[in-house]
């Protein structure tokens, strides 16, 4: 064997055991539902669950069986589990749970693609592995990517339904970090390279590329993410009622909805419980308040700031007063790879550790965060061959920006050029903020 083909054995190795990893997390996520919850709809703009188990399967065939030269056996499947994104302008999926096929039926779907795939990509003769545009080892990338990124939306998902509708039980946590005051730090006029180089041959989705700089001018970024507590200021205040607060779109969203509170929240008789994955505890006043882009930007405006923009948060999390740009924030260290123990974040405060350079801390996996940036092509934006769908139909101006990733977030996916985008009005994702100014 040369060396060219033994790197290219690794590496294939490597993005195989992947995938099964990524496989086994979803298997146990959907393992948290109870059976006759399979067929709920959690969130109302989302499919059932059931679908999310075919989806899985069918988008893993949809985008490695013609590479692998292997033909259908159940091509109506792989059309009917084909997309699963929410619709955009306000209208909601209508289906009733006996317009899907019973979960054992799919439960043989499911089995049947991983044997027909997993036959094919061990058996690949040893060449075309590498990351290269349209190459197995990009496709597997995209497979691992696209399940682990539904493990994290599933949990939003999973999140919502009833606790007697799941199974499972809260880890460990921590409910207060250190004391703390909340404070501005000034980040000072400098670059941010946003994006990732094409030449760099690493893996990134389409909407990644292309690697640019923007100037960024002085401006003022909170050190912490906003909490609960500082959050309940804000309502009891009256911010949910403060028309002054809102974008026009954010008021009517809120008073059609009959908005008053983050959806973790609930209200039991005059204070505050939080919903947790499995169960309801007295609201954590240090975690980080995870709300909607309009309820953050809402409470942004009360404070006198604004939310940060792509480039602000970038500089404030990858920059150095030296003018290098870090890997992470905390250095060019990874973060450890590893399965997910908890649901819940920590204290704000906790963070200390992973400071960026400039002394702003949280900035990872403690919640993603909503950025004032709405979600656009980077200069060079080409949609990806193999996945042609999977940002362009959101360069909408109806998505924002988010950065920095949740504790349910693959370390994978804490590359400084990743970039999530959700609608302004959605409340479920593990998703909080922080405020700026100039
Ligand atoms: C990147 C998280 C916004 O869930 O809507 C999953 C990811 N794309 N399947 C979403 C996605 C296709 C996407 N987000």
């Amino acid at each position: 064997m040369t060396m060219a083909t033994q790197t290219v054995t690794n590496h294939r190795r490597m993005l195989l055991s992947r995938l099964l990893d990524a496989r086994a997390e979803t298997d146990a996520l959907f393992r948290t539902v109870r059976p006759e919850a399979m067929y709920d709809r959690p969130i109302a703009e989302r499919h059932r669950i059931v679908f999310y188990v075919g989806h899985l399967e069918a988008f893993d065939w949809n985008l490695l069986s013609e590479p692998c030269g292997l033909a259908s056996s159940h091509p109506e499947f792989d059309r009917l589990f084909a997309f699963g994104i929410d619709p955009v302008g306000g209208g909601l999926p209508a289906d009733q749970p006996h317009d899907w096929p019973r979960l054992e039926i799919v439960n043989q779907y499911r089995e049947g693609i991983r044997q027909a795939l997993d036959r094919a990509l061990g058996t690949e003769p040893g060449d075309d592995w590498d990351d290269g545009a349209g190459s197995f080892g990009q496709l597997l990338h995209i497979a691992i990517e696209h399940r682990l990124m539904h493990a994290e939306t599933l949990a939003y998902m999973f999140h919502q339904l009833p606790f007697e509708r799941k199974t499972g039980a809260a880890a460990a946590r921590v409910h207060q970090g250190g004391p703390f005051t909340p404070e501005g730090v000034r980040v000072p006029a400098g670059r941010a390279t946003l994006g990732l180089s094409r030449d760099s041959r690493l893996f990134g989705w389409d909407n990644e590329f292309e690697a640019h700089l923007t100037d960024v001018r002085e401006f003022t970024i909170d050190k912490y993410k906003v909490t609960n507590g500082q959050f309940l200021r804000f309502i009891e205040d009256g911010g949910y009622d403060d028309r002054s607060l809102w974008t026009e779109a954010g008021w009517d969203w809120r008073a059609a909805q009959g908005i008053s509170h983050p959806a973790f929240w609930v209200r039991r008789g005059n204070t505050w419980a939080y919903r947790s994955m499995f169960e309801e505890i007295p609201l954590p006043p240090d975690w980080p308040a995870y709300t909607s882009h309009a309820e953050a930007s809402a409470y942004a405006r009360w404070t006198g700031k604004r939310l940060p923009t792509e480039a602000q948060w970038h500089r404030a999390a990858y920059g150095t007063p030296g003018g290098r740009e870090r890997e992470y924030p905390w250095g060019d260290e990874p973060p450890a790879a590893g399965g997910h123990a908890t649901y819940d974040p920590t204290p704000v405060s906790a963070c200390a550790l992973a400071a960026s350079a400039f002394g702003v801390e949280g900035l990872l996996a403690n919640g993603w965060e909503w950025t004032a940036t709405q979600f656009a092509p980077f200069p060079g934006f080409r949609p990806n061959a193999s996945y042609p769908g999977y940002s362009a139909p959101f360069f909408d101006a109806r998505h924002y920006v988010l950065k920095g990733g949740s504790v349910r977030t693959a370390a994978c996916m804490l590359r400084p050029s990743f970039r999530n985008w959700f609608q302004p009005h959605y409340q479920y994702v593990y998703a909080g903020f922080r405020c700026a100014s100039d």
